[in-house]
């Protein structure tokens, strides 16, 4: 049972024609994207933006019509995946490596629906390292910052290298264990100079649609 698959196919539901969608990244959102893609060909119109160079490129292929941020004021709808999800959907995100682009498009998106397999609904977050990121420039610094913060951060690698993201920054992934006040971290995380955003995302999503391994799907809404 494909649970990524079956939470992206329920939750493209959602996109009706003339919407204005963001589409997100890694794995899960690569399954919505999919099925967009799909309902584009059988003639759903819609324009959308992407959260990544590797989105974008595969809603291309795919012959979904992207449209420049400068062109729209907001959108209806953005479909997006986590690293980890409470039932208050509050969110880790940036497993990819994302998260900056993918705030952006939450943030001016009417709608954020989240989309994951039932591994990433916990109690509490923070078992998944936060993935914070961070300007190359004095990173040593940074990341000093951020350990005082009670955390262990550590560069994300691609192989030999350094990882580095669609915008030309590094990521520090920060394992704090688990997180009491998510809201209280990430203000502290925020003062810190040289961090450009991190994968905190708190009052952000509407919905969440959970795929489960009996094939069912639970919808989780923001109360
Ligand atoms: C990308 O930066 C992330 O925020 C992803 O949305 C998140 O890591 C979930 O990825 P998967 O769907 O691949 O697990």
């Amino acid at each position: 049972m494909n649970m990524k698959r079956i939470s992206a196919e329920r939750a493209v539901q959602y996109i009706k024609d003339g919407m204005k969608v963001g589409l997100g990244t890694g794995s899960t959102a690569y399954w919505a994207i999919q099925k967009i893609g799909e309902r584009v060909k059988e003639g759903l119109s819609i324009q959308a933006v992407a959260t990544s160079k590797a989105s974008e490129r595969h809603a291309a292929e795919l012959g979904i019509p992207l449209i420049p941020f400068s062109q729209i004021e907001h959108l209806d709808v953005t479909i997006d995946g986590a690293d980890e999800l409470d039932s208050h959907l509050q969110l880790i995100k940036g497993g990819g490596g994302a998260l900056l682009r993918e705030k952006i498009v939450a943030f001016h998106s009417h709608k954020l629906i989240i989309i994951a397999d039932e591994s990433k609904f916990v109690d509490k977050l923070g078992r998944f390292p936060l993935p914070v990121e961070v300007i190359p420039f004095a990173v040593e610094w940074t990341l000093h910052s951020l350990q005082q913060l009670g955390c262990r951060p550590q560069l994300r690698t691609d192989g030999e290298k350094l990882f580095v993201t669609d915008n030309g920054n590094y990521i520090a992934d920060c394992q704090f264990g688990s997180i009491d006040s998510p809201t209280d971290l990430q203000k502290q995380i925020s003062g810190i100079p040289g961090i450009v955003d991190h994968g905190l995302f708190i009052g952000l999503a509407d919905v969440a649609v959970i795929g489960h391994s009996d094939g069912s799907v639970a919808i989780v809404e923001r109360k």
